[in-house]
């Protein structure tokens, strides 16, 4: 693996985009999107993908290596959508891999990551590359995921999502809500594990008030 590269070893790059005013170079902002499971946090995340692209801005995408719902190259979001990513063991690789003249570097399902994405999100913004994540706030037990919880403290823009709620069906669900696969709070999987409720219904389903078993299927 490669030594990473000391902060300000990018600068030598010459980059007629980058944001420079006054000879300074602009910092980037750090854009996170937080919801529940099914709030569209991945379709907004390769939405801005796809204004980059259309820009013919340089990018990378990544995500943590050990998210392989659809392989473990790819963001994909529920719908189907998709876009090719590098998997990551820890967030530092990413100063390794990128090349310095980026425009922007995206990430998902943030939340898998270890806290030091806190460390490399600010290096990359301080050196004019904006940064944008998605992730979970919180666990299906609502404890908070550590490293959203951290970014949120750094972020400039935070894009909070909604889902449709599995039993009431209005579009104000903050919470996912685990059906089957056993206790553990980090556990890989989509609609055969988990829901997205709002806080009444969670809270319904908490007290016995719902089956939620007598929705599914
Ligand atoms: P996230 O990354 O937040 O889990 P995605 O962007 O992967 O969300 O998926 C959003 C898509 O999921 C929606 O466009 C829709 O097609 C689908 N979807 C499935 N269940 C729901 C739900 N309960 N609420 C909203 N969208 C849902
Ligand atoms: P999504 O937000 O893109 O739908 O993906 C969330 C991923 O996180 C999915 O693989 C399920 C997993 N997950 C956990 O590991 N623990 C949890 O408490 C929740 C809600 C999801
Ligand atoms: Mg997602
Ligand atoms: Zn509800």
């Amino acid at each position: 693996m490669r030594k990473a590269p000391a902060l300000g070893a990018f600068l030598v790059k010459y980059d007629p985009c980058r944001k420079i005013r006054g000879g300074m170079i602009l910092s980037g902002n750090l854009t996170l999107i937080v919801g529940p499971m099914y709030s569209g946090k991945t379709t907004e995340l390769l939405s801005f993908v796809e204004i980059y692209k259309l820009g013919k801005k340089k990018i990378k995408v990544f995500k943590p290596s050990m998210d392989i719902r659809y392989g473990v190259e790819k963001v994909r979001a529920h719908s189907g959508i998709e876009e090719d990513a590098i998997p990551l063991e820890n967030p530092e690789e990413i100063l390794n891999i990128i090349d310095g003249d980026e425009k922007a570097i995206f990430i998902d399902e943030v939340q898998f990551l270890s806290v030091k994405v806190y460390d490399v999100a600010k290096k990359l913004v301080d050196e004019g590359i904006d940064v944008f994540c998605a992730g979970l706030d919180m666990t299906y037990k609502q404890n908070p995921f550590d490293t959203t919880s951290k970014l949120l403290s750094l972020a400039n823009v935070v894009i909070k999502k909604r889902a449709v709620c599995f039993i009431c069906g209005e579009h104000n669900a903050t919470l996912s809500f685990k059906i089957s696969g056993g206790e553990s709070e980090i556990d890989i999987g989509g609609k055969e594990k988990y829901i997205a409720v709002c806080r009444d219904c969670y809270n319904k389903i908490q007290r016995g008030e719902i089956d939620v078993h007598s929705h599914i299927g």
